[in-house]
């Protein structure tokens, strides 16, 4: 899916789920734009969830759709983990190893890698730090949470990863001020690696950044908060003109509408509407 992006120079969607409202807003928003799609799962979806709801919800929505869609792993933290969802039924995996120390992080990367590949299962890894939303990070802290290059490029060539998802401006969350991508820092990354490279912390920003990013490189955007945002702004809306409203299907039901809307738009700033 991604090499094709790479290929095509536009970027899948990477969605987050939570619940089987947002798993069906995926797909169904996947669908309506031709657009292949990853579905994504983080701790705390893991958590909320469970692994094998998420594999059941996204593996039953994606059985009514005609798009290719994947069931990743997002930011899997350990190898057990990992391996657990491999066996559950999920497509990719992501090994965020970014908090370690370069060489742990390469190694732990590549066993993932050894027991990941026999299975079919692509692995996404991570260098650089993308930060929560701080706003009082000096310049120098920044620059020095930023993807070197030429590590990325070192790290790619010993792990012989699938993906690597780089620390650029973006940060997890809801900004408090506008992003700033290192525009300059991506187009040098790009042109050392020639595996797929991932945008984290795409919530927020503004959707001409995020086109410059896909011209400069990126095959796959993550976003979480946005949906969250829209999801639940929408529930508020109905409570509030509807207080006395006792059917969670009259307030989900409208909540999940407005993630289609979002999840849609979305893609089609990713250039991947009519993709799939
Ligand atoms: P946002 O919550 O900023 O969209 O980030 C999502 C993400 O990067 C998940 O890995």
């Amino acid at each position: 899916m991604l090499n094709k992006a790479r290929a095509e120079k536009y970027a899948v969607g990477a969605f987050n789920c939570n619940n089987m409202e947002i798993v069906q807003a995926i797909i169904q928003a996947a669908d309506e734009e031709r657009a292949p799609v990853i579905v994504q799962a983080s701790q705390g979806a893991i958590k909320y969830a469970g692994i094998e709801y998420i594999v059941a919800m996204t593996r039953t929505a994606a059985s009514k759709a005609s798009v290719p869609v994947a069931l990743h792993l997002d930011h899997g933290t350990s190898f057990e983990q990992i391996m657990q969802c491999i066996r559950a039924g999920f497509s990719s995996v992501m090994f965020d190893g970014s908090k370690l120390p370069v060489e742990e992080n390469i190694s732990v990367t590549k066993q993932v890698l050894a027991a990941s590949r026999p299975a079919g299962i692509s692995v996404e890894a991570e260098l650089g730090k993308i930060g929560g939303t701080e706003d009082d990070i000096t310049v120098d802290e920044r620059d020095a949470m930023f993807t070197d290059p030429r590590e990325a490029r070192d790290f790619v060539d010993n792990t012989g990863v699938g993906s690597l998802a780089v620390a650029i401006g973006t940060a997890h969350g809801a900004y408090k001020g506008k992003p700033e991508l290192d525009f300059e820092r991506l187009s040098e990354i790009s042109s050392l690696l020639d595996i797929p490279i991932v945008l984290h912390g795409s919530s927020g920003v503004p959707d001409e950044d995020i086109k410059e990013a896909v011209s400069r490189g990126i095959c796959k955007v993550n976003i979480d908060t946005n949906i969250r945002q829209a999801f639940t702004r929408k529930c508020r809306q109905v409570l509030e003109e509807k207080p006395e409203e006792i059917d969670p299907r009259k307030v989900l039901g409208p909540a999940r509408e407005a993630a289609v809307e979002i999840i849609r738009e979305k893609i089609r700033v990713f250039g991947s509407s009519g993709k799939a």
